[in-house]
Parts: structure tokens; sequence; C-alpha cells
């Protein structure tokens, strides 16, 4: 297979753990015997300062030209004081993904045996490990409607969806729930909020016309953020939309061990990606060599098999970071006593060298 991609590695540990997600994708290309050719561009705070822009014409058109989109994180606190709209993050990712009507943004979570002692639930709650996956509306909602005021003494921002926004994430989120455990949770605010008296109504419309055969559940998203932690067994595909799921996702990081293994895929409805981890720049750490490359390494492993259809090369990685971790090899983020504790790079070639 011959693929083209795009590689934006934007700002902190973007570029750190980038690197070595780029070394496991080109382990994968050798042993399977594909060529991945890379374009690389700047994004972010990197683009800023270099072309005084974060998102430029060229990067978006070298993104027009790929297969697909491995994406870092963009932003710290030497962009912070820009307004808002010339901001790394709403200045370059949210563009991104409007651009491509990246809609749906699917975040697997859980934890893994190994981990369980990196969770901060107790072993009990966790048992032999659970997952489940979040699937946020990612072009709508409060994220991009009209924003207004002088952000000194007034200032809003107005949070919409229509009937076909909710209904195709919806779709997505149902073909997901059967090709899984068959389950569903509607994660909403539909007690207060009218966008949301209209989201559960079209997801109550689609399931009873489309996938009555799945089991559908609706949580406020209040309720919901307990209902995790206490019974995360429950739940097998989470629907909501743009600013729950942020916010749902962090907390799911959290107890899957940690942000830093926490990988997504941002689609459109023609299965074209760009491949985020959840977490961002993690400006605290940068530059120390100790970030968790795999949430970065786990978007390669989504890409292979979403964008791709390489499901063995996609396992093949995946069973790589299992045995690593089996073995006891663990970054800073996720060690635990007994474990050997090692940076960025070494975790890589733990990974590498069990592929
Ligand atoms: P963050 O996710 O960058 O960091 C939160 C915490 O998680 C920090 O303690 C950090 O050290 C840790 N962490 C994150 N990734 C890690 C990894 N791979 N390995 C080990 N530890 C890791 O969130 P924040 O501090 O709120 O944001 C920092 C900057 O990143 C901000 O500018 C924010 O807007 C941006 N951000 C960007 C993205 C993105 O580009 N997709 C996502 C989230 C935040
Ligand atoms: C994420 C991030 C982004 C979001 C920011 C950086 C725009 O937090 O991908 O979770 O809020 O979507
Ligand atoms: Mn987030």
């Amino acid at each position: 297979m011959n693929k083209k991609i795009a590689v934006l590695s934007g700002d902190g540990i973007g570029p750190e753990v980038m690197n070595e997600a780029i070394r496991v994708l080109q382990k994968i290309g050798q042993k399977y015997n594909h060529k991945f050719e890379l374009q690389e561009a700047l994004i972010g705070g990197a683009s800023i300062d270099q072309y005084g822009e974060p998102l430029t014409a060229e990067a978006l058109k070298i993104c027009e030209e790929s297969d697909s989109i491995l994406f870092g994180s963009v932003g710290g606190p030497k962009w912070d004081n820009l307004p808002r709209e010339k901001r790394p993050e709403v200045g370059a990712l949210l563009p991104l993904r409007k651009h491509f009507n990246l809609f749906a943004n699917i975040r697997p979570s859980g934890v893994v045996k190994m981990l369980r002692d990196s969770s901060p639930l107790k072993n009990e709650i966790i048992g032999e490990g659970f997952s489940y996956t979040i699937v946020r509306e990612l072009t709508g909602g409060i994220y991009f409607g009209e924003k207004g005021g002088d952000e000194q003494n007034e200032a809003w921002d107005k949070m919409a969806y229509s009937r076909s926004e909710i209904e195709r994430i919806a779709r997505v989120a149902f073909e997901l729930a059967r090709s899984s455990r068959g389950k569903l949770t509607n994660v909403d605010k539909a007690n207060v909020l009218k966008t949301s008296v209209l989201w559960r109504k079209v997801v109550k419309e689609i399931h009873a016309n489309e996938f009555s055969d799945i089991e559908l559940d609706h949580l406020y998203i209040d309720n919901a953020t307990m209902q995790i932690l206490t019974r995360p067994h429950d739940f097998d595909v989470i629907l909501t939309g743009n600013m729950f799921g942020d916010i749902l996702s962090d907390e799911s990081a959290q107890i899957s061990g940690s942000i830093g293994m926490m990988a997504s895929a941002s689609l459109n409805d023609k299965n074209f990606g760009l491949f985020e981890p959840m977490g961002g720049s993690a400006p605290d750490i940068a530059g120390q060599g100790i970030a968790n490359p795999i949430a970065q390494i786990r978007c390669v492993a989504m890409m292979l098999e979403v964008s791709f259809g390489l499901k063995e090369e996609a396992e093949a990685i995946e069973n790589a970071i299992k045995k690593t971790l089996d073995d006891g090899i663990m970054t800073g983020d996720i060690w635990i006593d007994g474990a050997q504790k090692v940076g960025t790079k070494a975790i890589t070639d733990a990974i590498i060298e069990r592929i």
C-alpha cells in the first residue's frame, strides 16, 4: 500500500511524541511492506512563530493532498494572550476540523488490567478492566456558534444544534454500538438546555426508526460524570455533544490511567480522518523527554485501521503496547511501583522491538 500522510506535530510535547509515532509507523511500513509518504507542516504556535498565523494555506494544502492527517497538539503559554481567533487552538485545530467536516470524534477509553494501579479508581471498581467509547460531535454546538461581546464586560457563545447535525452523529454512535456490545448511552442536559431537548428527541427517533436493536439510555451530563466513576463497566458507547464530550473525555482519560495513553479519530462522512491525541501540548513537561508517546502511537494505529483498513497492522501496534506495559516498562504518568520508569524514546524502542 502507498499512502500520503500529512504530519502536523504542533507545539509543546507534540513534536517529541510525533517523532516516536513516526518511528512506529516506519517500522510497520518495513514489516508489512507499505510505503508511507510523509508531508510535514508547521501548525499552531510553531506556525505563528514562523509565518505569523496558526494555519497557513500551504499547511491546509498539504492536508488536502493527503490520504490522512496525523495531528500532534497545539497551544501553550507563549500564545495564550493572543486574541481568541489567532490562538493556536481556535486558529488552527478548530478550522481544520471544520474545513474537513470532521463531525465525528471517536474517543476510546478504558483501563486494561496492567494499568489498574495507574488509575485513581479503586481496584474493585475496575475489576478485570473496562472499556467504552465516547462519540463526540465535533463541528457544532457551543464551539462553533456565533460569538459576541467585548470580553471586558459582556461576552456570549451561542450553542446551537440542527436536526441534521444530531442525526448524523447519532447514526455514527448507533452503528458503533451495533458492532460493539449493543448499548448506547446518550449524555445531554435536556432538563435545562433547549439544544439538549432537541438532541434527545432526535436520538430517540433515530433509535426507534433505525436502531431499535440497540439498548438506549439517557443521562444528564452532571450525573454522567459520577456514574462513569462508579460503574464504568456499564458503558459501551457514549454519545454526546461537543462541549460535554470534551469534558467527559478528560475524565475518562484519567480513570483509564493517563491522558498520555488516549488517541482519537476525527472523521467526516467519507471516513477521511484527522487523528489526534485527546490531550494537549503539556507545557509542564515539554522538552524533558518524559512525555508518554502512546497516545500519539495509538493515533497511528487508529489511522491505519480506520483510514487505510490495515487491521492487522493496527493490532500489531496495540499488542506491542500491551506487551510493553505487561513487561513493566512505563513512562512517569502511568508508572506504578515495581515497574521500570523510562522516557519517551525508550518506551517507543520497547514498543518497536515488540512489533
Ligand atoms: P494537557 O492535556 O496539555 O495537559 C494536562 C496534564 O496532562 C498535564 O499535567 C500534562 O503534563 C499531562 N499530559 C498530557 N499529555 C501527556 C502525555 N502525553 N504524557 C504525559 N503527561 C501528559 O492540557 P492543558 O494543560 O489544559 O493544556 C495545555 C495546552 O494544550 C493548552 O494550550 C491547551 O489549549 C492545549 N490543548 C491542545 C489540544 C490539542 O491540540 N488537541 C488538546 C488539549 C489541550
Ligand atoms: C480536545 C482539546 C480541544 C477541544 C481544544 C484544544 C480546542 O481540548 O481535543 O479535547 O476542546 O476540542
Ligand atoms: Mn479536551
